[in-house]
């Protein structure tokens, strides 16, 4: 068994049973990268304030290098009597360098440690989603090229509304996207925040330069105060919601192509590598990725409650419980990753249907908005307006016609103010035509729309 660091005031040995049920290690062992870098910033501090000499900082970077080395090469041991990534580190380097290895510690609680390293760890993590989050930016842009002509119903209530541009459709989850890249650049203004040197909670005594290590470490800035330090989480809070807003934002796409892909929608082909066989039924294939997207968001979005409710009554400043925060994390961010990997691919390797779309697209009244917002341009008022369209609507419903269908007389039978030109704003190219103001669906405002994200992505 190996000597434990904190064993002093210790008579009597940890009940093996304790030592599994408070390890940590089988789950942290991946911060061991951040906790290495920190550990030599931490230990350049020391050199410069006295509290190394330059010999002993160099030897514990050489060292820390080389357990690096043995950790990546898969050679380094768990021990469950060590409880944490942190302890193995320690130990090691204690191993390998004797008094200089027991000087590391010094000024540094693994308090401040582990939250210097989550720190670390979920910098990284927000700089990889981002990235993940401009490749499937990009793949929706250029879906827009690809898509450039086609028109689809837009709906509300999951029932036809109005016709948009396709590549609406298509910039919708670019938008979608780019506020959870701004929600994480935002987070990591927080997250950017040294906690090195607040030791346990209290500080320290000893004369360090904690904007030297912070700056080492890359660091925006330094943490004010100790016991803040010591109990906060909320950096990994906002990393998870931020997560969890993503997570929505892939299954409210996912459930949407699940939908297309469906028979009855027949919108979408999906490429056949991302889909999936049944084992009876010979002529399947399942959108089966799309609904573990959809599906993998309920673990996203749980690690935002289960941090909530692990930190919601937690007096200061560290506790034990603390150490299961970055269960939550880790799954989180480790399942967006994996969706996120999926995305592009498969927004580009989709193919919109639109011999099925094309065949449907004047059912469901789609121009009804537009002969509306004709009869507004004639001077009705858009409450008789929305009225007089409405009975049209009917009428056509009864006669089992469009309203593109309905002759003049029957127009201007439902209203005086109507004349020929009531035929260019009906069918749904009129109407998608019609559409011009800021933001809209039309194809005018949608192919603006698609250079100023081209510009944006550098594509
Ligand atoms: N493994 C622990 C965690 O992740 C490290 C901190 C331990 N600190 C302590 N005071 N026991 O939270």
């Amino acid at each position: 068994m190996a000597k434990k660091a904190w064993g002093g005031r210790f008579k009597g040995q940890t009940d093996p049973r304790v030592e599994t049920f408070t390890e940590s290690i089988s789950f942290d062992a991946r911060l061991a990268e951040v906790d290495i870098r920190g550990s030599k910033a931490h230990s350049s501090m020391l050199a410069k304030i006295g509290l190394l000499t330059k010999e002993e900082r160099d030897q514990i970077h050489s060292t820390l290098d080389e357990i690096k080395s043995q950790i990546d090469a898969g050679k380094f041991e768990h021990v469950t009597s060590l409880e944490d990534i942190h302890m193995h580190i320690e130990t090691a380097l204690v191993e390998k360098l004797g008094d200089v290895g027991r000087k590391l510690h010094t000024a540094r609680s693994r308090n401040d440690q582990v939250s210097t390293d989550l720190r670390l760890y979920v910098r990284d993590a927000i700089k990889e989603i981002d990235a993940l989050l401009i490749d499937v930016q990009k793949a929706f842009v250029t879906r827009c090229e690809i898509d450039k002509e086609t028109v689809l119903p837009a709906y509300t209530h999951l029932q036809r509304a109005q016709p948009v541009m396709a590549a609406h459709y298509w910039l919708a989850y670019c938008e979608k996207y780019q506020r959870d890249r701004e929600r994480l650049a935002d987070c990591y203004k927080r997250v950017d925040v040294s906690p090195l040197g607040c030791a346990a909670l209290a500080g320290t005594s000893l004369p360090i330069d904690r904007d030297f290590s912070a700056k080492l470490l890359g660091f925006g800035g330094v943490a004010s105060n100790s016991l803040d330090v010591s109990s906060d989480r909320d950096y990994l809070l906002e990393f998870c919601f931020s997560l969890s807003l993503i997570s929505a934002h892939l299954s409210t796409w996912a459930e949407e192509w699940i939908i297309w892909f469906t028979t009855e929608f027949g919108f979408l082909k999906l490429p056949e590598a991302y889909t999936t066989g049944s084992s009876i039924m010979p002529q399947k294939r399942n959108p089966d990725v799309l609904e573990l997207i959809r599906g993998k968001t309920a673990r996203v979005m749980t690690s935002v409650t289960q941090l909530q409710i692990l930190i919601k009554s937690l007096p200061m400043a560290y506790n034990r419980d603390l150490q299961e925060d970055k269960i939550a994390m880790f799954d989180a961010f480790d399942t967006v990753r994996a969706c996120l990997e999926l995305v592009p691919d498969m927004v580009v390797g989709a193919e919109l249907r639109t011999e099925n779309i094309n065949a449907r697209l004047e059912e469901g009244f789609l121009d009804a908005t537009a002969l509306m917002e004709y009869l507004i341009k004639q001077g009705v008022p858009m409450r008789t307006a929305h009225h007089t369209v409405g009975q049209m609507v009917a009428e056509c419903e009864d006669r089992g016609c469009r309203l593109a269908d309905l002759s003049l007389e029957d127009f201007q039978k439902a209203c005086d103010k109507i004349d020929e030109k009531v035929f260019d704003v009906l069918g749904v190219q009129n109407a998608v035509a019609a559409l011009q103001s800021y933001g809209s669906g039309g194809r005018e405002r949608v192919a603006e729309q698609v250079a100023v994200w081209q510009e944006r992505l550098g594509l």
